[in-house]
């Protein structure tokens, strides 16, 4: 066997996180009741599966065995992601999904092609995985903001009746002045 890959470790990595994702993702996926949040969650549970799969299968074509790591958050994580009782637009901001990254924040993918040592096959594995990524980034950054400005549309809608209420108080002062003044 030849000499153990330097970038072992960080295809394990992956390959463990994109199956834990998968899990609550696809959780998520099953107790939505938006038919549109479904779908992108959907698209994004096979992506993650598929990625797991896919790093897996790579580190056991170099030899050697994916190894599952310990995730103290894991189990918080579905718990949120298989509420019947949060909304879609909490689960994102709970769980960090969807939301804008500051200009300046480091991003994860960036380094991942630091390694020079990266054999073509598991090179090419990687790039599409980055790809991909990315895009379900812009789909997640894209659902969150509308399940956000649909939260927002309702709060609107209750502002509205809150507007057509006071109207209706104004009215009635007006014809109660107008019947004190008779009275008077
Ligand atoms: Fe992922």
């Amino acid at each position: 066997m030849t000499d153990k890959p330097s970038y072992l470790g960080l295809l394990n990595a992956i390959a463990v996180a994109e199956s834990a994702a998968e899990d609550y993702f696809g959780a998520w996926a099953a107790v939505t009741p938006s038919p549109e949040v479904r779908q992108v969650l959907q698209t994004v549970a096979l992506r993650e599966g598929e990625h797991g799969k896919a790093f897996a299968k790579r580190i056991c074509e170099l030899g050697y065995e994916t190894r599952p790591k310990d995730d103290p958050g894991a189990a918080d994580r579905l718990a949120i992601a298989a509420s019947t009782s949060i909304s879609d637009r909490e689960k994102f901001e709970k769980l960090g999904i969807g939301q804008q990254v500051q200009g300046d924040a480091p991003d994860v993918f960036d380094p991942m092609f630091g390694d020079k040592n990266i054999d073509i096959q598991t090179g090419a594995l990687l790039g599409r995985y980055i790809a991909e990524e990315r895009d379900s980034g812009r789909l997640l950054r894209s659902c969150y903001e509308q399940c956000a400005a649909a939260d927002a549309g309702g709060n609107g809608q209750r502002g509205e009746s809150n507007g057509d209420l006071a109207g209706r108080v104004a009215h009635i002062e007006d014809l109660l002045q107008q019947v004190l003044a008779r009275l008077g």
